[in-house]
C-alpha cells in the first residue's frame, strides 16, 4: 500500500526508513521532512503528512519495545511526538481558516 503518492514510498518501505534513523538514534524525534530527507524525497502535496506521522508513531513504539527500552523514557519520546503531531494540526487550521478568509473576501477589484 502507497503511504505517499507524490513520491511512491509504500508503507514497508515508509518504515524501513523510520528503523534506519532510529538505528542511527534510538532517541532522536523523527518528524516526517526527516523521513523525506532520508528518501531523498519532498513533500509535494503534503497530504501524506497525517498518515506518515501515524507510522513514526508505530514503528518507534514497536522498535522501542523490541530494545526493552525503559518505559518512561518511551512515554517521554511519545509525547514529544504527540506534541509535534499537535502543532502540525494548528499550524494546516490556521493556514486554512487564512486561505478561507481570503476567499471569502473574493476577488480584488
Ligand atoms: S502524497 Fe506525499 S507528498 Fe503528496
Amino acid at each position: 500500500m502507497l503511504v505517499c503518492h507524490c513520491n511512491v514510498i509504500s508503507q514497508s518501505e515508509m518504515e524501513d526508513l523510520i528503523r534506519g534513523l532510529l538505528d542511527e538514534d534510538p532517541w532522536q524525534l523523527i518528524v516526517p521532512a526527516k523521513v523525506f530527507r532520508a528518501a531523498e524525497a519532498r513533500g509535494k502535496c503534503c497530504g501524506c503528512i497525517p498518515n506518515i506521522s501515524a507510522t513514526i508513531s508505530k514503528v518507534v513504539e514497536a522498535y522501542h519495545r523490541d530494545l526493552d527500552s525503559a518505559e518512561r523514557d518511551v512515554a517521554a519520546l511519545m509525547q514529544r511526538l504527540a506534541a509535534f503531531g499537535t502543532r502540525q494540526e494548528v499550524k494546516q487550521y490556521a493556514r486554512r481558516t487564512r486561505s478561507n478568509r481570503k476567499a471569502q473576501r473574493g476577488p480584488v477589484s
